[in-house]
């Protein structure tokens, strides 16, 4: 069945041939070489062949052979791939972000080398050859046409980079993708390194300046493997009443500042993050007083097919799909509806500084916890535990014509303050982030100077459960730091983390 249904959308005699089943095309895979893998934010990735290679590298542990394989992707991926060969220790390094639960596990217990690159980075840094070889590509792929032309999947990613650099390919042709993505994809071939790099030809974020296809050198593939698993699909959590209130101020300030600013009726185009948190703000934004809205943003989530649907969203420009498993098969029978408002694009277009500065996006990222100036840390618990990753945060966050960073003001039951003293970690600088919200309020940080900001971000974002000792804390430093631009204590600072780390909550 899906040899037939993958057969039929292979339809170049050449690759054809190549078919074969994914143990025997993990066979061309060396040990100590580097893969790039397609997929992004659980759409898209290679499912057969990464599970096939984990049977064989769980069989080399077991004779006693070291079996390691580094890899690299667009973003996350799913079980059948970080999941598997994490699982059977099989990786050795991983780039650039990754949210599967037993690789998170690796790398913070030190097995696993994990590299955190902004996204628009990765392609980049790949043609520079800071990154090393790229022995093999595994691309997931929804067809092959007559011409040997390779249809995108559910995400496009670092895939246009993987099979140009690539020493040898394997293709994946996945039968459950909709045959109709076919058209969605706009592959812009038109990048280059410095001196030689262009401006890139997009003003809008519906222009298409590329090719909807991928090309490939077909003697460079070894091996071509058909399946019909499903993407991962993560499910969201339904937005409870924190998300909701987040959306609800969000969409408060927006509409205020619209007005400020004299802004169109469509706004500017969006960028909304990953998490529970950003998708429920993007179903909030569906009662917007705002119409014709775009997005030029980096995955496309259940929320903004609930506002194309709407129609307070006319088009949505990303890389990849991030839809939960009843969106995903929802999207797979509507896509002919949905197909000529989404273009998926490579990562290091859909998130370039260039293009997000041009658009002047509105970005609206999740985060693990922001200090009282306003200092983003939107990756390390602790200071020292990866959660995820840094993902397109940075390349939007610092672009953006606005960034908004937004959180629940305690996670983890109320033991842990979102709005600490100092960031154990620091991803986004103060200058990056405009406007903080939680469920308490906003604070628009916009022209503010440091001790001005953390009066707002204590005020109006921190939990009451935290606030008076935020407020303390504050006016201690100003009376003790060694400088009073933005006063700290540094003896201090961190011992919010500390306590919880010993005590299991932040609180005295
Ligand atoms: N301290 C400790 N843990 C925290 C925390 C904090 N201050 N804030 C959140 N967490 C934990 C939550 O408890 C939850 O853990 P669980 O999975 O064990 O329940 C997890 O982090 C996710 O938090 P949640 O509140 O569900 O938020 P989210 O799904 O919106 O994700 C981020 C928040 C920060 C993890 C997510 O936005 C992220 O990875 N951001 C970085 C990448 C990014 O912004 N990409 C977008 C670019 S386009």
């Amino acid at each position: 069945m899906t040899q037939n249904s993958a057969l039929s959308r292979i339809k170049h005699p050449d690759f054809a041939a190549k078919l074969m089943d994914a143990h025997d095309a993990a066979q061309w895979i060396n040990p100590g070489t580097t893969l790039g893998m397609s997929g992004f934010t659980g759409s898209g990735y290679p499912k057969a062949v990464p599970q096939a290679l984990a049977q064989r590298i769980a069989a080399a542990h077991a004779q006693g052979d070291a079996f390691q394989v580094s890899v690299w992707s667009g973003a996350s991926t799913g079980p059948e791939l970080d999941g598997a060969l994490s699982q059977v220790d099989g990786i050795r390094t991983r780039l650039p972000y990754n949210s599967d639960p037993i690789t998170r596990q690796k790398i913070n217990s030190g097995d696993i080398d994990y590299v955190d690159i902004h996204l628009s980075q990765v392609a980049p840094m790949a043609w520079e050859g800071v990154l090393g070889q790229l022995s093999t590509a595994v691309i997931e792929l929804s067809g092959i046409t007559e011409n040997g032309d390779l249809i995108p999947s559910s995400s496009v990613g670092n895939n246009k980079t993987w099979l140009d650099m690539a020493d040898q390919v394997i293709l994946e042709v996945n039968s459950w993708q909709s045959p109709l993505l076919d058209g969605m994809h706009d592959i812009y071939y038109g990048t280059a390194l410095p001196p030689n790099r262009r401006p890139i030809p997009l003003i809008k974020p519906d222009d298409r300046i590329g090719q909807p296809r991928f090309t490939v050198d077909p003697k460079k593939v070894v091996a071509v493997v058909a399946t019909d698993i499903p993407d991962r699909n993560a499910p969201f959590k339904a937005p409870d009443a924190t998300a909701q209130t987040i959306a609800d101020n969000i969409l408060d300030f927006l509409t205020w500042d619209a007005k400020r600013a004299g802004l169109p009726n469509s706004l500017l185009p969006l960028q909304s993050g990953v998490g529970n948190v950003p998708n429920a703000v993007m179903a909030g934004l569906i009662a917007a007083p705002f119409e014709n809205m775009t997005a030029f943003t980096e995955v496309i989530q259940d929320g903004m097919l609930d506002m194309i649907e709407a129609g307070t969203l006319r088009m949505a420009s990303a890389t990849a799909f991030s839809l939960s498993p009843e969106k995903a098969a929802y999207f797979n029978a509507n896509a002919a509806f949905f197909r000529d408002k989404l273009i998926l694009r490579p990562q290091d277009i859909s998130n370039n500084p260039e293009l997000v500065r041009r658009l002047g996006c509105i970005a609206m990222n999740g985060m693990i916890e922001a200090d009282i100036y306003g200092n983003i840390n939107s990756t390390h618990v602790m200071g020292s535990r990866m959660q995820n990753g840094i993902g397109g945060s940075g390349d939007f966050a610092r672009n953006s014509y606005l960034s908004i960073f937004m959180t629940p003001s305690t996670a983890k039951n109320g033991k842990i303050s979102a709005i600490v003293p100092m960031a154990a970690h620091v991803d986004h600088i103060s200058q990056d982030a405009q406007v903080i919200v939680t469920e308490q309020g906003l604070a628009d940080l916009r022209g503010l100077s440091p001790k001005q900001r953390a009066r707002q971000i204590i005020d109006r974002c921190a939990h009451p459960d935290y606030r008076d000792a935020l407020s303390e804390y504050f006016a201690r430093a100003q009376r003790d730091s060694f400088g009073n631009h933005a006063p700290h204590l540094l003896s201090q600072a961190l011992s919010w983390h500390q306590r919880y780390i010993e005590t299991g909550t932040m609180k005295p």
